[in-house]
């Protein structure tokens, strides 16, 4: 159970951002600092209205796939109002971005669905889920080794996560502006490459990324769910392919116990310790046994005042006041609950729980956290911690 006062302030975050452009409503992160929609965003957005206002949850579900390219790749950001004030890039093309971000659209979409049981509503969503799962596993996974790559570290929604410093040739300690600026070249070489994933960018950067992965895992299952509710036929097809990523995972990713995101044609190990650890955990992917060596990192390496920070203390690049470099944010114990509640570890997950509830009372809703004060950072009226409205002991 929440708060009704913060209940209250989680439904004030998102009803102050939403927007309405030509007809699509959806809801900024932040109005000063991220004034457009983006995928994962949104689907965080409708997992948390659909606790309170199922009509704004479906709307923000509709305009985020409004923009769907030809090839069923859904982009990270629509740019609706173009006169609004953003860096300046526009991340490949005029209306929308050209990369994507972790798939969750079927998730969102079943969370809805188990409030109000609207078939029309998963019949318009199940077709553009179905054209995006096959966009990823098409153009992503092109040699089919059952994983799914990622072509820039924004793909991943954890900017400038450390996993990805060695590809950037990046030292463990470096400038936001020298991590954005490489990120940035890659936009350009895309370009270059005329957004070609395949046979150009995957040369140039090509990670399978644990959650990424995880996260596909786990939208797949919810779309199986979907399929199966609508008669399509092809369950078993969705959870067939669910499977062939698992065991891919286990073949390439694992190793003593945890996952570890690859990259390029050798599929080389990124040995950087992060909360990915536990985005297996989300997707069911871990048998108890593995489960509990996890979940015991939780009171070691990412045990801190405030739960859970995205980078192990042991990491040279651990740093608990810079984006994702360390401090908590509030989807990543969302998987890290959910995760958790999957497999009955109860303490742990009400921990997380107080904690994100602890976070949002003293420093309100904020992007990221330091695990070590607490204290609020980056954009401000940001909506992720709206995402505590869906957390709840509740099996
Ligand atoms: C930052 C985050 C990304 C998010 C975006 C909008 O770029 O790293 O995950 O989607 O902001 O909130």
């Amino acid at each position: 159970m929440i708060e009704e006062i913060l209940r209250k302030k989680a439904i004030n975050v998102l009803e102050k951002n939403q927007r309405e452009f030509s007809g699509n409503l959806y809801t900024v992160p932040s109005p000063e600092t991220y004034p457009h929609q983006w995928l994962w965003d949104s689907c965080f957005h409708a997992i948390a209205y659909s606790t309170f206002d199922i009509k704004m949850a479906k709307r923000e579900l509709k305009s985020v796939v409004n923009r769907q390219f030809e090839n069923g790749m859904i982009p990270h950001m629509n740019y609706w109002d173009n006169t609004q004030k953003f860096v300046d890039i526009k991340w490949g093309t005029r209306d929308t971005s050209a990369v994507t971000q972790p798939p969750l659209v079927a998730t969102a979409v079943w969370k809805i669905y188990e409030k109000d049981k609207d078939k029309d509503f998963l019949e318009e969503m199940y077709e553009h889920i179905r054209r995006f799962h096959k966009y990823l596993i098409n153009y992503r996974d092109s040699r089919g080794h059952g994983l799914i790559g990622i072509i820039n570290p924004d793909e991943s929604g954890e900017d400038n996560s450390p996993r990805f410093d060695s590809l950037l040739e990046l030292p463990p300690k470096h400038t936001m502006e020298e991590n954005f600026s490489k990120r940035l070249e890659l936009v350009e070489k895309y370009k270059a490459c005329e957004f070609d994933t395949h046979d150009c960018m995957r040369m140039l950067f090509w990670v399978k990324d644990v959650p990424f992965n995880s996260i596909f895992v786990s939208d797949l299952e919810y779309l199986a769910k979907i399929s199966k509710e609508l008669k399509k036929g092809d369950e078993e097809e969705i959870l067939n392919r669910r499977q062939v990523i698992i065991d891919a995972m286990r073949k390439r990713m694992f190793e003593d116990g945890l996952f570890w995101s690859i990259f390029g044609n050798s599929h080389e190990k990124i040995k950087v310790r992060t909360w990915h650890f536990f985005a297996p955990l989300y997707a069911g992917i871990l048998n108890l046994e593995e489960a509990q060596k996890v979940v015991y990192l939780l009171k070691d390496e990412f045990n801190c005042k405030y739960s859970v920070p995205t980078v192990s203390k042991k990491e040279e690049s651990y740093d608990p006041n810079v984006m994702w470099r360390g401090p908590v944010w509030m989807n990543v114990n969302w998987f890290i609950f959910e995760g958790l509640k999957r497999y009955g570890f109860k303490k742990e997950s009400e921990k997380i729980l107080e904690n994100t509830k602890e976070l949002l009372n003293i420093s309100g809703f904020r992007e990221f956290y330091n695990p070590e004060t607490g204290e609020g950072l980056g954009a401000k009226d940001f909506t992720w911690g709206a995402l505590i409205l869906d957390m709840n002991m509740e099996q």
